[in-house]
């Protein structure tokens, strides 16, 4: 057998086929830059979302480039040296040790890329995140399993669950918190996102642009607070809210929704919420007046707060033997636990700070430690007033 003579390193370079190449890349990576991203982006619905969306399609037309580049090559040279070579040559390849000027090529034009890349996005980053003037705050908070948003109100403290709505061309700014682990505050349509974490408060900042009106009352009442995103989901209108943090098993679940309305509409909407307030405090006012009412506003609270999942009381409908003591006859014995004026005042240190006092057979730091940040004072009265009541059993 004789040894395949090696040939010589003769191939010409066909520039006029690469010069045609690079124009055909060219043109198609320009029409990707100006058409591509429209068909899977979601709606565009603020201001930021234009600048958000060119840098990506900015960074579409640079990766369709290099794609074509490399896809390219490998077909060529699949079919010229592959398929097409003369089946008797079995000679090796020439010898090739090192090319200066493809080494060259290939690191600055890739670190150019980065670099343009990483001043435009900085850029980007820097306009969509500083703050304005006249920015309307509204407070997020995440939990698991969903988004809260109170608005700001001099007299209320106006909260709702699941609906995020902003006013048409005005700054917002959301100043976000959770309660528990780490969530992600996403509205795609807003092109903007922010990790939102317990201890620590991040801020979102948009200007919306794209009017969506609230849903008519006659199909779906958003102050409902029964209200499920199901429900929320079943509107062909208004931008989705996502987590987009993996948070727990429904994680998945924890979506709202978000509407953009005018003027008018944002202080029909508020005037709303303000309703709500000025009704749940008739029925306290009723309920600190009537045992009756009171007992019932309660128990609803009882539950509300999640006490039942701890606490046994036969009159809240809690037989729960859980970890923490039984409340029943709460109200006789927390009056003559030593260094508390009333039971009242011993029913309200032990919930805003359950480690003052700790029932015998107990240990400390089982209850929760954050109700003084999760109940608002209304509540706690009422809980307070409930507990320490008289009941029948
Ligand atoms: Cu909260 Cu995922």
């Amino acid at each position: 057998m004789s040894v395949a003579k090696r040939p010589e390193q003769n191939q010409t370079i066909n520039y006029p086929l690469i010069v045609v190449a690079v124009i055909v890349w060219t043109v198609i990576s320009v029409f990707v830059y100006l058409y591509g991203a429209e068909w899977f982006m979601p709606e565009a619905a603020t201001v930021e979302a234009d600048a958000v969306d060119n840098l990506f399609r900015f960074m579409l037309a640079i990766g369709t480039f290099i794609f074509l580049l490399v896809e390219t090559c490998i077909f060529y040279f699949a079919v010229r040296y592959g398929f097409m070579r003369d089946k008797d040559d079995d000679t090796d390849g020439p010898p090739i040790h090192g090319n200066n000027t493809l080494e060259i090529v290939w690191t600055i034009i890739p670190a150019i890329i980065v670099f343009v890349l990483t001043i435009y996005s900085f850029q980007v980053l820097v306009d969509t995140t500083e703050a304005k003037d006249n920015e309307k705050e509204i407070k997020v908070t995440g939990q698991q399993f969903f988004w809260s948003f109170e608005y700001p109100d001099e007299q209320y403290v106006l909260k709702i669950n699941h609906i995020l709505v902003v006013p048409e061309d005005e700054a917002v700014k959301l100043s976000m918190n959770s309660l528990d682990v780490i969530h992600a505050f996403w509205v795609p349509a807003f092109r903007v996102k922010q990790d939102v974490m317990p201890g620590r408060t991040t801020n979102l900042r948009f200007t919306p642009n794209e009017h969506t009106g609230l849903p008519d009352p006659s199909v779906i009442d958003i102050y409902d607070p029964t209200l499920t995103v199901d429900q929320l989901d079943e509107l062909d209108f208004g931008y989705d809210v996502v987590c987009a943090e993996l948070c727990g098993a429904l994680h998945g679940r924890m979506r709202g929704k978000a509407f953009v309305v005018t003027d008018e509409e944002y202080e029909q909407f508020l005037e709303g919420l303000r309703e709500i307030e000025r009704e749940k405090e008739r029925q306290r006012q009723e309920a600190l007046e009537n045992l009756d009412a009171l007992k019932a506003l309660g128990r609803s609270l009882f539950a509300t707060y999640g006490c039942n999942t701890c606490h046994q009381l036969t009159d809240a409908n809690s037989l729960n033997m859980g970890q923490g003591p039984s409340l029943n006859g709460l109200e006789e014995r927390a009056a003559t636990y030593s260094g508390y004026e009333s039971a009242e005042e011993y029913i309200r240190t032990s919930i805003l700070n359950p480690n003052a006092f700790v029932v015998s057979g107990y240990s400390a730091g089982i209850m929760p430690q954050n109700f003084a940040t999760r109940i608002t004072p209304e509540d706690l009265d009422i809980l307070v007033t409930y507990l320490a009541a008289p009941k029948d059993n």
